[in-house]
């Protein structure tokens, strides 16, 4: 009797525990390379779709046609609810774009039951180019942004979703997300958790540090400066040259840490963005260079052998094991929200920008031999800084979009990444880096530029593969099968060489 009754009680707790960590607490995943993805139900009887959660897009769009390689799409004939405007609305990206057409029907999160269905704006995508990549598991974006990003059309407004959900709680929500990359060191199918917060008081709000949301269009936010850190491991790199221009922006110097003014003014330049539909972290191309220049020697003085189409051109680098990496971490330093006269550091350690991209475990089956890819989880950007979900790995970020800020705490899954600071300086660094010049001309700044999901970078075509690591015993050089996904990053770099 009480056995059995501990029993229930025990089972009642674990499928409580289970369903707590498995049910609620990840409802996003995706395919490396390919952001993260989440359920909805859209319209009457629900037809469930997947769909990007995207920081750098506003407009909740999804396909209404079978594509090429995907016979899942939302059949509006079969929806009650819908209602159909008949407008039409585009959004163009970096690459990619798509024509569609604005109804509204009701929204709902099968992983969110708190969050209640509400009635929004769709864009119902008819037309795309070089928008939905092969192969993807997802069939729209949900965008989080701004309306000021939103997609257009002529006399037409496009609610977000959140401004509805907002409109109809009458308060503003704030969301979370949990992003965690690979699944383990054998699967490299990403995970992790959105969450919509309102009253939900943030666990330990002192361990949160805040960054200002600059300008509310995209999340812009002030990136200080983006450089490496030596690892805390055992000092595995002994090239004294190898950290000198970085260490001297955060030596503190007098209590006041040093900011090159330079390096933050081009950081700002056109835009630093939080964007959870791109992949890397994109940054000006200089910025890029010197940072993957310093990276490569950091690699080579600790006999880390990668080859320079991995370090500059998007290539993924192989390996019949797991790596584990005796590479510098990446520094993220950010304006501080209460003080424009600090900042704090995100420090990513190399599992962030070391990005899975295959995990494969030798298979008797099929023959095939185990083989775990990564490429650089960075890239030039042009003009732009996007801070993509490489660099959110491994944290919990918060985005208050009333409040206008976004909180970063360290969480429990994904990479080991760290927090540290705040540290001071001497001056505003909001007048110091120039973060809120006025913005040229808003309009067409928008229309030209809302490439938001630019995104999803992933697997380049073609692709070859290489690594030697420091014994000849890892050397492996295998031809992946040529991809049918486009990868927007190489696609860019041929723009700027051929400009
Ligand atoms: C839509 O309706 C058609 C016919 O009524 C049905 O065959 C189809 O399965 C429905 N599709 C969805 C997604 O419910
Ligand atoms: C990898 O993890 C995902 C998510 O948990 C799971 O659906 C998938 O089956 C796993 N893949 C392999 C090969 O184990
Ligand atoms: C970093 O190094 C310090 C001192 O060398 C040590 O106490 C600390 O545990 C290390 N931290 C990590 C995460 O390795
Ligand atoms: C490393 O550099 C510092 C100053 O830049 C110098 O004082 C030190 O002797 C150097 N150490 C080695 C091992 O070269
Ligand atoms: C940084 O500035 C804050 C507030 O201006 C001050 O309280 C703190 O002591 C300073 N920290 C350092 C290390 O100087
Ligand atoms: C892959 O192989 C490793 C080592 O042989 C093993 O520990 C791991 O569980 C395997 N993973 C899968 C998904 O088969
Ligand atoms: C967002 O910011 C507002 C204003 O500072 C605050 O009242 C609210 O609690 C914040 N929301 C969350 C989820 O932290
Ligand atoms: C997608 O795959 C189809 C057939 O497999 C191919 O014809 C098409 O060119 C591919 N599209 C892209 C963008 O790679």
């Amino acid at each position: 009797m009480t056995m059995s009754r501990i029993c229930v009680s025990f089972a009642i707790f674990l499928f409580v525990f289970l369903s707590k960590c498995y049910g609620e607490e990840y409802n996003l995943s995706g395919e490396a390379g390919q952001a993260y993805a989440i359920e909805i139900n859209v319209g009457h009887p629900h037809q469930k779709l997947s769909v990007l959660v995207d920081t750098g897009s506003t407009t909740l769009a999804i396909a209404s046609y079978a594509r090429q390689d995907s016979d899942i799409y939302f059949q509006s004939k079969n929806s009650s609810s819908i209602y159909d405007s008949a407008k039409e609305v585009q959004a163009k990206y970096s690459q990619g774009m798509w024509v569609g057409r604005l109804v509204t029907d009701f929204i709902q999160f099968p992983s969110l039951p708190s969050v209640p269905e509400v009635r929004s704006d769709i864009a119902l995508i008819t037309k795309s180019h070089k928008f939905f990549m092969n192969g993807s598991g997802w069939q729209g974006l949900l965008g989080l942004a701004y309306l000021p990003v939103g997609a257009w059309g002529e006399n037409v407004i496009v609610e977000s979703w959140l401004d509805s959900l907002d409109r109809m709680l009458n308060k503003p929500m704030s969301f979370k997300l949990k992003l965690c990359g690979a699944h383990s060191a054998y699967n490299a199918t990403h995970i992790g958790s959105f969450k919509m917060l309102e009253d939900d008081p943030i666990t330990n709000p002192n361990t949160m540090f805040r960054t200002t949301i600059l300008r509310k269009r995209w999340y812009e936010v002030g990136v200080i400066s983006i450089r490496l850190i030596p690892s805390n491991a055992s000092n595995t790199i002994t090239n004294n040259t190898t950290f000198k221009q970085l260490t001297t922006d955060s030596d503190a110097k007098g209590g006041f840490s040093e900011v090159n003014q330079e390096t933050c003014t081009k950081l700002n330049d056109e835009k630093s963005i939080v964007d959870s539909g791109t992949t890397n972290i994109r940054l000006p191309d200089l910025l890029f260079r010197q940072v993957v220049d310093e990276l490569r020697n950091a690699a080579q003085a600790s006999n880390v052998l990668i080859l320079d189409e991995v370090w500059y051109h998007g290539e993924a680098a192989c390996w019949p094991e797991p790596q584990e990496w005796s590479l510098p971490w990446l520094a993220v330093d950010l304006l501080n929200d209460d003080n424009d006269r600090q900042y704090f550091t995100l420090e990513l350690p190399p599992q962030n920008y070391m990005r899975v991209v295959t995990a494969r475990n030798s298979s008797e089956h099929s023959g095939s031999v185990s083989e775990f890819c990564y490429k650089l989880g960075l890239e030039a950007g042009g003009k732009e800084t996007v801070l993509g979900y490489t660099a959110m790995e491994g944290f919990e970020v918060l985005f208050n979009r009333s409040a206008g800020w976004i909180g970063f705490q360290t969480s429990n899954c994904g990479p080991n990444a760290r927090i540290s600071g705040p540290y001071n300086f001497s001056r505003s660094l909001v007048t110091y880096c120039q973060l809120t010049r006025p913005v040229i001309d808003t309009a067409i700044s928008i229309k030209a530029a809302q490439w938001a999901l630019c995104v999803v970078s992933i697997i380049a075509g073609g692709v070859l593969v290489y690594l030697l690591a420091p014994c000849v015993k890892m050397m492996l050089v295998k031809q992946m099968p040529s991809s049918p996904q486009i990868s927007l990053s190489q696609a860019a770099l041929f723009e700027q060489e051929s400009a």
